[in-house]
């Protein structure tokens, strides 16, 4: 795997990176992506929670996850851009949003995932996260849109 370059640094998002992580969003979930005004809603409420990660000028990653609300958090997206996966940007992004959160006294972080999706799962579970016993939820997400949840107890 490449080494991450020193230049790669993760920060939390601003104002100003809303037109890129549109259209990162948008090439990272071609099927399924958030309208542009959820994702400005979730910018606006979410700022602090938010990380992005940037290679040179271009906005290359991001994790968005919820203030933590009777000790528990969710991780809503987590995405690398396609030529810079593998080299432990979603690693780095997971591991700034769950800082934030066990700083926050958040006691648990929660998420959904696509139960095909082996690279994340893979991700997810060596960080901690244990996929829910009951196995994936049909059409959580809506018809057709099974989800596996996963927990992580921070
Ligand atoms: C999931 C995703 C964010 C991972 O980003 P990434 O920057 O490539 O992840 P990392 O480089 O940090 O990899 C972390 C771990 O994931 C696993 N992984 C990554 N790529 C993998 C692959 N091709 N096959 C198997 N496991 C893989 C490995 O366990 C890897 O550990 P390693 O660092 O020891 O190799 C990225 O693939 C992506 O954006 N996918 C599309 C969007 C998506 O599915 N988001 C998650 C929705 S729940």
């Amino acid at each position: 795997m490449p080494a991450t370059r020193p230049s790669l640094r993760v920060r939390t998002a601003l104002e100003q990176d809303m037109s890129d992580i549109v259209l990162l969003d948008r090439e990272v979930f071609p099927d399924l992506p958030y309208p542009y005004f959820v994702l400005r809603q979730l910018l606006d409420a979410f700022k602090e929670h938010m990380f992005v990660v940037h290679d040179g000028d271009r906005l290359c990653g991001y994790v968005l996850a919820t203030p933590p609300s009777e000790g528990q958090s969710w991780i809503l997206t987590l995405g690398v851009a396609p030529g810079m996966r593998h080299r432990g940007l979603g690693r780095q992004l997971m591991r700034e949003a769950l800082d934030r959160l066990r700083a926050e006294g958040a006691r648990t972080a929660r998420l959904g995932v696509r139960p095909e999706n082996v690279t994340a799962i893979r991700l997810y579970i060596s960080l901690g996260f244990a996929p829910d016993p009951g196995g994936p939820r049909s059409d959580y997400f809506g018809p057709g849109e099974d989800r596996l949840l996963m927990t992580l107890a921070l």
